[in-house]
């Protein structure tokens, strides 16, 4: 047999626009398949779709999205983010990580796992870290 390594396909098809009809809310559907929170949030004036990586950024568990006290909370040691990703408790130093989202020429939201933005290294501005929605 040839010597090939088959790797998990790092993008995935998110659906539509339409699929996430509502601001500020943070869409599961994806977590336990790909690791990724779909979440619609507000953001320097604008309404945006981010894709969060559902790794904690302090040791790596995966937090719990708690609807009633809005917010991530990881149980390992407690680290909790705000529905943006960024921290504001526990032990953790930084923000959760976004990924590349943008949408195909068929108006298919594509997450691409292979690229990775981060907040502390003022990357959440760059093109393809978020979606505009409106
Ligand atoms: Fe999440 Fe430690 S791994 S708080």
């Amino acid at each position: 047999f040839p010597n090939v390594l088959y790797e998990a396909d790092p993008k995935f098809l998110a659906r539509k626009k339409s699929d996430y009809p509502e601001v500020n809310k943070v869409y599961e559907d994806y977590k336990q398949s790909q690791a990724v929170w779909l979440v619609r949030v507000m953001e320097d004036g604008q309404d945006r779709l981010v894709a969060l990586s559902t790794v904690c950024t302090h040791l790596g568990c995966t937090p719990n999205w708690l609807e009633a006290e809005q917010k991530f909370k990881c149980p390992c040691h407690g680290s909790g983010y705000y529905k943006d990703g960024v921290n504001f408790e526990g032990p953790t130093p930084r923000p959760l990580e976004r990924f590349r989202i943008f949408q195909d020429a068929t108006g298919n939201i594509v997450v691409d796992k292979a690229k990775k933005y981060r907040q502390d290294l003022g990357e959440w501005n760059q093109n393809e870290s978020f979606l505009t929605m409106s």
